[in-house]
């Protein structure tokens, strides 16, 4: 029987002396252990240098990445208030411009000038300049009827009376802002809380106002 195939016990009673039991250690390790003189060196080297190269990158990395911090905080800017300011109106007045461009420029034109006995200008007309009520209570509801804009009368036909032009508070106020002070015109922002109260305060009104109607609401606007 071979040795591995024996127990301590029977290895003890088989008789071998210890120099037996050596030689058959020193075989057996052989057996199960090839020999690896010649092959080890090089996985050696390899793991060194990958290990030198991850600790240069670990250097390299702690010292350019803000201690390994993925996203770094953004430097912060502090803005003065006016800076903040300025920052803030310029936000507003070119979300009003986009807001333009998309809702109204197709009728009033990109200038403000609309176009002659269809669409009213923009530009100098009371109703944008005067009292911001006019003008947010006009694209809250719409308009129909006759009007008088700069000594010409629209709204003659009612194919062409303005709609109500449905977007948000928000957007109002920043297209109102923006119209109330560009192609020269120059008249105060207005803010979305002041949209707010006069959308509900016309909350019942299901129809679009006529001009009579809103000069009545707003006489001193045009009580030139
Ligand atoms: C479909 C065409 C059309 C669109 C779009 C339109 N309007 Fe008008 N708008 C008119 C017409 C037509 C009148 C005149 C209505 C009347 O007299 O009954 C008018 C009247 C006005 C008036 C009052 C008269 C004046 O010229 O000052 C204002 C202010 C106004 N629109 C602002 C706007 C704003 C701001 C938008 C975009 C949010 C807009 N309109 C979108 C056609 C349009």
């Amino acid at each position: 029987m071979s040795i591995e195939k024996m127990s301590s016990e029977e290895i003890r009673s088989s008789g071998m002396n210890d120099d037996k039991l050596v030689d058959e250690h020193v075989r057996l390790n052989e057996i199960k252990h090839e020999p690896t003189k010649g092959f080890l060196q090089a996985p050696l080297i390899f793991v060194f240098v990958f290990g030198c190269l991850i600790f240069v990158c670990s250097i390299q990395l702690a010292h350019t990445t803000n201690d390994f911090a993925l996203h770094p905080p953004d430097e912060i800017e502090e803005l003065t208030p006016d800076e903040k300011e300025a920052l803030r109106i310029e936000r507003k007045f070119s979300s009003g411009e986009k807001i333009f461009a998309a809702r109204c420029a197709s009728c009033h034109q990109t200038n403000g000038l609309g176009i002659a006995g269809q669409y009213p200008p923009l530009a100098g007309s009371e109703w944008v300049t005067s009292d911001p009520g006019i003008i947010t209570n006009i694209i809250l509801k719409g308009l129909k009827g006759e009007i008088v804009v700069k000594g010409e009368t629209y709204g003659t036909t009612a194919a062409i009376n303005m709609a109500a032009v449905a977007i948000n508070d928000s957007e109002i106020a920043n297209v109102i802002s923006y119209v109330r002070q560009a192609w020269g015109n120059n008249a105060e922002e207005i803010f979305e809380d002041e949209v707010a109260s006069i959308r509900a305060d016309s909350a019942e009104k299901q129809d679009q106002w006529t001009g009579d109607q809103i000069i009545s609401m707003y006489p001193e606007s045009f009580a030139k």
